[in-house]
């Protein structure tokens, strides 16, 4: 069992194939089987077992919206991360966020795959500003457009139980806010506003909750590094970087 993409940060790609040619150089270098290899999201590894590619119907629900294309198709053990911290949240009290949840996509794979539809008392609160300003610090996603918003909400239509709030993070939480939050993945790509953010829902989140920073190990976005691991040390916590480029943090 294998996920090889080429979707890649930071190398040479094109024409001069530099970062292909060196990869195949190890795959053939890698000796017997030739399993176990996960090649993508500048994550490299062989011989790993790559247990949540067993799990059929994580994969099948990740195909159906990945379709195989960039960016969700490149980043399958970031989406098990996730899943994994939303389970551990469907059995505590309180609500899902996600900040920064762009075309929604990472929202509707944890939306089926926990059948989030069937669950009464909870809601999944997603915002977005969906459209970019040239006079934003951080930078735009090639999808951003004046008519994303709506995509998003139709995308979820049927779902009474997803709040999707459009606009500027933390401002917007004076109009959608959870009073507690159970499962949260903060990923703005924006030190201030993730900041701002953890100011207002981070003691809104519950004992044993899990938020999952999906910044915080890339050093394109080093000073989200820093300030957040500033912000959470000096409340007693620490944040564990994986080698998916995701933090992760477990509140007491
Ligand atoms: C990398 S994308 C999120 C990807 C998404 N989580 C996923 O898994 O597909 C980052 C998003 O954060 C949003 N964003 C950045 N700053 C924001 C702010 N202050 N308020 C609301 N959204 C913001 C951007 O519009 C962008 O769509």
């Amino acid at each position: 069992m294998n996920h090889i993409t080429d979707q890649f940060y930071g190398v040479t790609k094109g024409k001069e194939k530099t970062f292909v040619n060196g990869f195949h150089q190890i795959f053939h270098s890698i000796n017997n089987t030739k399993k176990g290899i996960y090649c993508s999201d500048n994550l490299l590894t062989w011989g790993r077992n790559l247990s949540f590619m067993k799990n059929e119907r994580l994969m099948k629900i990740f195909n159906k919206y990945s379709k195989g294309q960039y960016p969700l198709h490149g980043i399958l053990w970031r989406m098990a991360t996730i899943v994994w911290a939303a389970e551990i949240g469907l059995k505590l009290e309180g609500d899902f966020v996600e900040c920064g949840c762009y075309k929604g996509t990472t929202a509707k794979v944890v939306h089926e795959y926990l059948e989030f539809s069937k669950i009464k008392d909870k809601r999944y609160f997603l915002y977005d500003l969906f459209e970019h300003d040239e006079s934003f610090s951080h930078h735009a996603m090639p999808e951003h457009s004046k008519t994303l918003c709506d995509e998003v909400k139709d995308l979820f239509k049927s779902e009474k139980n997803v709040v999707i709030t459009k606009g500027k993070l933390p401002e917007t939480l004076s109009i959608n806010c959870p009073e507690k939050i159970s499962f949260m993945h903060l990923d703005l790509n924006n030190v201030d506003a993730e900041i701002g953010t953890l100011e207002i829902l981070f003691e809104k989140m519950v004992p044993g909750s899990i938020i999952i920073l999906d910044d915080f190990g890339w050093m394109y976005y080093e000073q989200q590094n820093i300030s957040e691991l500033n912000w959470f040390n000096k409340k007693g916590y620490s944040v564990l970087e994986i080698p998916t480029g995701q933090g992760i943090l477990i509140k007491r």
